[in-house]
């Protein structure tokens, strides 16, 4: 399916809940298109992996389905976002704090947001979802054991690399990451809804058909 895609309306925030598909359609867009895919939790999961003094200080909310303080965040996403003028923010912003400094630092770059697309999917599918889910820990790039397995268990088809499944995937600690989104993240549905920048995804669906919609309502904000 092809989409006539303005270069402003590719710079986006992904929002949804833990498994909602937010890092799988943004690998998709990167291969379509050639966006930057900037996703938070894998910058911190490197650091974790590298032991720098952020990692350190990320490792432990992280482990607990938290969330990383908004500071050592922003500090984070500062040089990110002037590297490009096309991206995928993928995991953030996570806090209405978060949001704002976003906003100013775009206003700053002078790059606003094409939009802000949310997506949505059922408890019941999330937890399944990061049940059945295998990260290639190098690259970010998943696969589910069902729907959507890669061609040799637990190798990465693109790069020969292993896959692994990660910690925070443990049934606990996805309870916790899910009252999270909830508690700190949701609100960010009315924060973009009021500035005429949110789309709302079905997530439940597979993967191609979500990838179909997210393709039209950004054409649709292309037109
Ligand atoms: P992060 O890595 O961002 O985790 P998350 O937001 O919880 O999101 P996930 O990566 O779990 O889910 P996803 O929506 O990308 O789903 P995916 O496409 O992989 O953050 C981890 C931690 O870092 C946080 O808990 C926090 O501590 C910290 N952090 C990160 N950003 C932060 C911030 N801004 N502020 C503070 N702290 C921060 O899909 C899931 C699975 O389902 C995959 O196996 C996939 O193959 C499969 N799948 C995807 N779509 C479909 C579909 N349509 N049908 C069937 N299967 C599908």
């Amino acid at each position: 399916m092809t989409v006539p895609v303005a270069w402003h309306a590719m710079r986006l925030v992904f929002l949804g809940p833990p498994g909602a598909g937010k890092g799988t359609q943004a690998q998709i867009l990167v291969g379509r298109f050639g966006a930057r895919q900037i996703s938070t939790g894998d910058i911190l999961r490197r650091n974790v992996a590298d032991g720098t003094e952020l990692g350190k200080r990320a490792k432990a909310f992280m482990d607990a389905g938290a969330l990383v303080p908004d500071d050592v965040i922003v500090a984070m996403m500062e040089p990110e976002l002037g590297a490009g003028a096309a991206f995928i923010l993928d995991g953030f912003p996570r806090t209405v704090a978060q949001a704002e400094a976003l906003d100013a630092m775009l206003t700053r770059l002078a790059l606003p947001l094409g939009a802000a697309l949310q997506f949505d999917a059922d408890r019941e599918v999330l937890i399944e979802r990061l049940a059945g889910r295998w990260t290639n820990p190098r690259t970010g790039r998943t696969y589910h054991t069902l729907f959507n397995p890669p061609r040799v268990a637990g190798i990465d088809d693109e790069d020969g690399g292993p896959l692994v499944q990660r910690p925070d995937d443990a049934r606990d600690v996805v309870a916790q990451r899910l009252a999270t989104y909830d508690a700190k993240t949701k609100p960010l549905i009315d924060y973009y809804a009021r500035r005429g920048l949110l789309q709302r995804i079905d997530g439940l669906q597979p993967i191609e058909a979500v990838t179909a919609d997210v393709l039209r309502a950004l054409g649709d904000r292309a037109a």
